[in-house]
Order: C-alpha cells, then sequence, then structure tokens
C-alpha cells in the first residue's frame, strides 16, 4: 500500500497516485505506457472538486482509498453499480473517472430520482429498494456482473450485509466491493452499537478472516463462520461460498476485492544458505493444502476451533438474553413510575380525606350544632323518623 510508502509525506492525491504507480513500475506491475496514461489520468478527487451539475458526497478519506483501489480499471471497459445515488453526481463522476466504464448503473429508492436526467448514455438509474428481488433482478437482467460495486445506499447495518449476501456474488472476479458511510455502524439508529458484535462492523472483522480460509478450513468441522449475521438478518450467507483476496478499512469506508478464479497460494524460498532457521521442511510442500494437512498433524490447536463454534452457538443467545433483560429493565421501570404515581394519588387521597374529617368534626364540636339538636330531632319525629 502506498499509505506505508509514503509515511510523514504531503498528503497530496496527485502526488501520492503518482508515487503510487512508480512503486507498481518497481513492482514490475505496470509499464512505462501504462504508468504514463495513468499519470494523465485526473485523481478522483480532482474530478470531484472541479464536477458540475449534479452534487454528489463523499468525505475526504475516500478519494485516496478509491485512487488506490480503483486504478487499474481505469483504461479498461468495466461495469459499475452504485447503490444510493441520490443527487446523481457520483454517477457522472464515474462516468469521467472510468472514461471506458462500458455500464454505469445506480439504484436508490428515492422516487424523486426518477427525473434524473444524464448525457452520459453509459448511466441508467434504477428506483426502489436495492434488496428487493423485483430491483435486484432488473440490475443484473443487461448486466450480469461488476467491475465495481459501491454501497452507498441506506448504511443501516441489516441493509449493508443484506446488500453483501445479494451483488458480493455478482462481482467479477478480482472485482471490488465497497462499502461507504461505516461510521453508522456505532450509531444505535443505524442499528449499530460501539460493543454491538453484529454490527456492519463486526461483520466485516470476521469477514476479514475469510482471505486466510485455506488455513483454516482444512480439516476442520463444518461450520459457517459468518452464521450468527446469516441468523440475525436472515440472509443465505456462508463463508464457504466467499472468494475474497483482500479486505482494507480506512476511515469509514471498506474495500473488500474478489479473489481470481483458480489462484493458489504457495510459499516461495529463495536463496541458498539458511544460517538462522532450516527452511528445507517446507520445500517439498506445493501450496497450503499440504502446509495445513502437515500441521494438522504435528501442531493444530483443536480447542481454537471448539472455542470458534463455541462464539457462534453462544453469541445469538447472549444477544437475545441481553435484548431480553434490557426489555425486563424497562419495564420494571416503567412499573415503578406507576406504582410511585399510584402512592402519590394515594397519599393526596387520605390528605383530602383527613382535611374533610376535621371540617366535620368542627361542626359536630360546634355550639350552634349542639343547640340545634331538638330541632333536627323535632323534623326528624315529623318525618317518621327515629330521634
Ligand atoms: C448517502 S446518499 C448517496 C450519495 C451518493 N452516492 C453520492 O455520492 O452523492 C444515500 C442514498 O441511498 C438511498 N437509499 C437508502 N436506502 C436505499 C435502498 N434500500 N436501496 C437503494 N437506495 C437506498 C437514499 O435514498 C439516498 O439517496
Amino acid at each position: 500500500m502506498l499509505n506505508n510508502v509514503s509515511a510523514g509525506a504531503p498528503n497530496i492525491p496527485e502526488l501520492n497516485s503518482g508515487l503510487q504507480l512508480i512503486v507498481e513500475m518497481y513492482r514490475g506491475n505496470a509499464s512505462r505506457k501504462k504508468a504514463k496514461t495513468f499519470m494523465a489520468l485526473p485523481t478522483l478527487r480532482k474530478i470531484f472538486d472541479e464536477h458540475k451539475r449534479f452534487g454528489s458526497d463523499k468525505w475526504t478519506s475516500y478519494f485516496e482509498t478509491y485512487d488506490n483501489h480503483f486504478n487499474r480499471y481505469r483504461d479498461k471497459a468495466i461495469t459499475l453499480l452504485e447503490i444510493g445515488i441520490q443527487n446523481g453526481g457520483s454517477l457522472e463522476i464515474w462516468g469521467k473517472y472510468f472514461p471506458k466504464a462500458t455500464r454505469i448503473l445506480g439504484c436508490d429508492i428515492e422516487e424523486k430520482c426518477r427525473d434524473l436526467t444524464f448525457e452520459d448514455p453509459r448511466i441508467e438509474v434504477f428506483v426502489g429498494d436495492a434488496n428487493s428481488p423485483s430491483i435486484y433482478d432488473s440490475l443484473i437482467k443487461d448486466t450480469p456482473s461488476f467491475d465495481i460495486i459501491v454501497d452507498d445506499g441506506s448504511h443501516i447495518v441489516e441493509d449493508i450485509i443484506r446488500s453483501f449476501a445479494m451483488y458480493f456474488p455478482k462481482l467479477k472476479p478480482g472485482g471490488v466491493y465497497v462499502i461507504e458511510d461505516l461510521h453508522t455502524s456505532y450509531w444505535p439508529q443505524w442499528g449499530g452499537g460501539t460493543d454491538l458484535t453484529l454490527s456492519s462492523m463486526g461483520f466485516l472483522k470476521l469477514l476479514a478472516d475469510v482471505p486466510n480460509k485455506e488455513f483454516w478450513r482444512d480439516g476442520r468441522p463444518d461450520f459457517n463462520l459468518l452464521e450468527p449475521f446469516a441468523k440475525r438478518y436472515n440472509v443465505d450467507i456462508d463463508d464457504a461460498d466467499l472468494n475474497i483476496d483482500e479486505i482494507s478499512f480506512s476511515n469509514s469506508v471498506c474495500v473488500i476485492r474478489k479473489g481470481e478464479d483458480g489462484f493458489e497460494n504457495r510459499r516461495h524460498i529463495t536463496g541458498t544458505e539458511f544460517r538462522v532457521q532450516d527452511c528445507n521442511w517446507l520445500l517439498p510442500l506445493s501450496g497450503t493444502r499440504e502446509l495445513v494437512e502437515q500441521l494438522n498433524v504435528s501442531g493444530r490447536r483443536p480447542e481454537s476451533t471448539d472455542m470458534q463454534r463455541e462464539f457462534v452457538t453462544v453469541l445469538p443467545e447472549v444477544l437475545k438474553n441481553r435484548a431480553e433483560l434490557a426489555n425486563l429493565r424497562e419495564q420494571l421501570a416503567a412499573s415503578q413510575h406507576h406504582a410511585e404515581n399510584l402512592q402519590q394519588a394515594l397519599e393526596r387521597k387520605e390528605q383530602a380525606l383527613a382535611n374533610v374529617e376535621s371540617r366535620l368534626s368542627a361542626v359536630y364540636a360546634s355550639t350552634s350544632w349542639r343547640m340545634t339538636k331538638p330541632i333536627r330531632a323535632g323534623v326528624a319525629l315529623l318525618r317518621g323518623g327515629k330521634r
């Protein structure tokens, strides 16, 4: 990553993307011609800052992240999908950033997006909930797979996970899936929470184990690492089906790159002298499968697998109990409040009764009451009552 290369250097996007190319050339990943082409292309930040017409809304940290991950697509006939387009400006910007893109699709639940008209014929907008089967079907009807998918939709935890489960399978091998505005993962209004394990960041942290799955799946009883999320949000997602090559996080954004089909990770050893550690025991191994098999025999720790399984089983129970406890606490607080109100009403009634009783006693004790006693007795006699 360039970030490592340029630590301490001024953060100038043009300079960074230029440096990135020099690094790539040095690594042998970019030809001089290609480097020239890329140097001539403006950075995303530049395009964004100079953009006119429809509005767009991005955070500073996204520009460099996008330049780093999208650079290799800039001269390619790619397809792109953005979930959540709001005013539509980001689609116009993607059109300028990827001049050779063939299809730039946007989806938004907001009805007003129907009125957005674009000069760029590659842009098409679909209005509706990106996670509904009907919108999914229309999105993939003419564009069955994408090189880039950007989720800038509702940012609600459940929607993020549901979209990932639906659309990551539609990413081409080597393609890039981006989730923006992940700060909402810490906010309850978006279904998140700082200490909530089943948040979008919690999901992505588990997903960060997937690029290494060849090292932990072999010889292990079958269980799905993502099962707590599959159950909690009722989505169909299994780590066994996910081929993830890279996950990177920066401020509020996560980039997930799909693995290439048929890629096999091998250990490469060079040099002829091994004075500190003899690596010969690894030389006959052709890939990770053999390495894992060998480690299974010599030093695997089965308890770590048991702990994972325990985690998967227990976590939903813990969350369920926490939710029930919070609910009971709320009910108790409401009942206590009600009991306090009743107690106060009771005390007010007792006071009112004491007041009227004391007024009644005063009447009985008065001289006029005693002097008029014969009259009251006579009236009662006339009415046939008792004295
Ligand atoms: C942050 S804005 C998008 C900004 C835009 N990408 C940009 O860069 O300027 C989020 C958009 O997502 C849309 N949205 C929310 N839930 C959605 C859903 N389930 N499906 C599609 N779009 C959704 C909202 O209507 C809103 O316009």
